[in-house]
């Protein structure tokens, strides 16, 4: 079976859970499921980065040690994903064990083969980015990102020689056109790597929160360094090598704002330590508010939870997944969000469902008829699906909704012309609400990615048994695969119409 390792970044612990982390989360859902449907044996990891002086600032605030800090938040990331159906298969918390061990197998690795050395640093540093800066990196001596100054420090520090792997990077990046997407993203990251890579320092004696260097237990390792290891600890590395083998290398979808530390630093620690770089690095714009990038300074973050009340988890997460495609920036807009979930949500799927349901209740007393063979929605449905599949595999899940949903508008459009509803019982009328509980079916494995519990719930309405999500494509898009024969429930509306 194929081995398919999705991975979203571990978001800080202490910060809030926005839109704009559960835009990354949804989408490496989505692709999770489709995966699944699709054969693979899925591992779909998120998780949280616990360490590091923001952490442990934040937790002295609050009177606490900073596991109890850690502890107490890292609740309101496993809640947010819990109200948005994120279906993960692990949750890494860098202050486990396992992670602890990971990072320090690593680190010994690329220690052993030369590439840390101690040097004295000074410089400046952004205790939100938690990474240093040269002035002309700086606007007057502020950080870019954060708006606030960087700090002076001056420490003596272990160094990782990045430098060393300018060669490496570049041939990897020759070899491998796609390991990083879109094209754009990968320029950038070839042109930062082309600029020259300065070695960067991987550890730190001003604080102790943070996992030990295995040889000089006086320093802890830098949070990035930490931070970029999880992927590996969750997938077997220093636990289990059979399963890291089979896992191994990983998917990453990741903001544009980490680019450098996932498409340089991370591939040079890697090879460094004798892993293989991972195998893609999907790079997606912000989500903008109001034409900013959400902070809390801004005061412009929202809570996936405040928008699950309005409009249910598949209505969040089908929105993100149409309309904010995997790439650019896009602005959220609550009115946006109302549109696309009236349009796709309660007209055109939800009505679909009721309307059919409701005219086999009248005209075929509430038994589905089995779908014509030779319907004419087969062909397309065939060819959408074929355009679902491809858009899916390059992560492009505003198309692969886009040619899901074509099916649901190609359906009513042939009910439209048919009007069963006016028509007497008979064979023309089970014949058209055969196809149409087909479509229904079909459409329902392929959006389940995207919107799994109104896709389980008409999977159950038209009588079929078990879960929609055990489905194996390509088989369960082939035309033809409702029985028929079966009850079909009527029911309140799927989506009830927002105003
Ligand atoms: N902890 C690091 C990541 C370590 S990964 C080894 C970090 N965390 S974060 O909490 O700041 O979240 C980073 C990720 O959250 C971004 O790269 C992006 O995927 C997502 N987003 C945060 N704000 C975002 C938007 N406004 N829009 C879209 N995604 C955003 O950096």
């Amino acid at each position: 079976m194929a081995s398919y390792y999705v991975t979203t970044p571990i978001y800080y612990v202490n910060d809030a859970p926005h839109i704009g982390h559960a835009y990354t989360t949804i989408t490496a859902d989505a692709i999770a499921r489709w995966k699944r449907l699709c054969g693979d044996d899925v591992m779909f990891l998120t998780g949280t980065d616990e360490h590091g002086l923001k952490v442990q600032r934040a937790a002295s605030e609050h009177d606490c040690a900073p596991i109890e800090w850690a502890d107490r938040t890292v609740v309101r990331f496993q809640e947010a994903w819990q109200q948005l159906d994120i279906a993960n298969d692990d949750f890494i918390r860098t202050t486990e064990l396992r992670h602890h061990r990971s990072v320090q197998q690593l680190l010994q690795a690329c220690y052993d083969n030369g590439d840390i050395t101690l040097q004295t640093y000074e410089g400046l540093y952004c205790v939100s980015c938690e990474a240093y800066y040269t002035d002309d990196e700086l606007d007057d001596g502020n950080c870019r990102i954060h708006r606030r100054p960087a700090e002076h420090v001056t420490e003596e520090n272990y160094f990782f020689s990045l430098s060393r792997y300018e060669k490496p990077l570049l041939d990897w990046y020759e070899a491998h056109p796609d390991f990083v997407v879109p094209a754009t993203k990968r320029n950038e990251a070839l042109g930062f790597i082309r600029g020259g890579l300065q070695d960067f320092s991987i550890s730190r004696t001003s604080l102790d929160w943070g996992i030990p260097l295995p040889w000089d237990r006086k320093h802890v390792t830098y949070v990035w360094f930490d931070a970029l290891t999880n992927y590996i600890t969750a997938a077997g590395y220093a636990s289990d090598d059979t399963q890291f083998d089979h896992r191994w290398p990983g998917v990453h979808l990741i903001g544009k704002d980490i680019l450098r530390f996932h498409c340089v630093y991370w591939p040079a620690m890697l090879m460094s330590g004798g892993v293989l770089p991972p195998r893609r690095v999907h790079v997606h714009g912000f989500l903008l508010v109001g034409g900013e990038k959400m902070a809390k300074s801004a005061l412009n973050q929202i809570a996936p939870g405040d928008l699950v009340d309005d409009f249910g988890s598949d209505g969040v997460r089908h929105h993100f997944l149409h309309d904010q495609p995997f790439g650019p920036d896009g602005d959220f807009s609550y009115e946006a969000m109302v549109a696309r979930y009236n349009a796709d949500l309660a007209n055109n799927l939800g009505n679909l469902m009721s309307r059919v349901a409701t005219v086999v209740a009248r005209k075929c007393n509430g038994i589905g008829p089995a779908p014509r063979p030779d319907s004419p929605l087969a062909s397309a449905v065939t060819q959408c699906y074929g355009e679902a599949a491809e858009a899916w595999e390059r992560l492009a899940p505003s198309d692969a909704l886009d040619a899901t949903w074509r099916i649901i508008r190609e359906t009513n459009s042939m009910l439209e012309a048919a009007e069963p509803w006016k028509a007497e019982p008979g064979p023309e009328v089970d014949a058209v609400l055969g196809d149409a509980l087909e479509a229904l079916r079909i459409v329902a494995v392929l959006a389940s990615v995207a919107t799994p519990r109104g896709c389980q719930e008409v999977w159950r309405r038209i009588g079929m048994e078990g879960s929609v999500a055990d489905q194996r494509l390509p088989e369960a898009a082939n035309w033809g695969g409702y029985p028929g024969g079966q009850p079909v429930e009527t029911g309140k509306p799927l989506y009830p119409r927002l105003r």
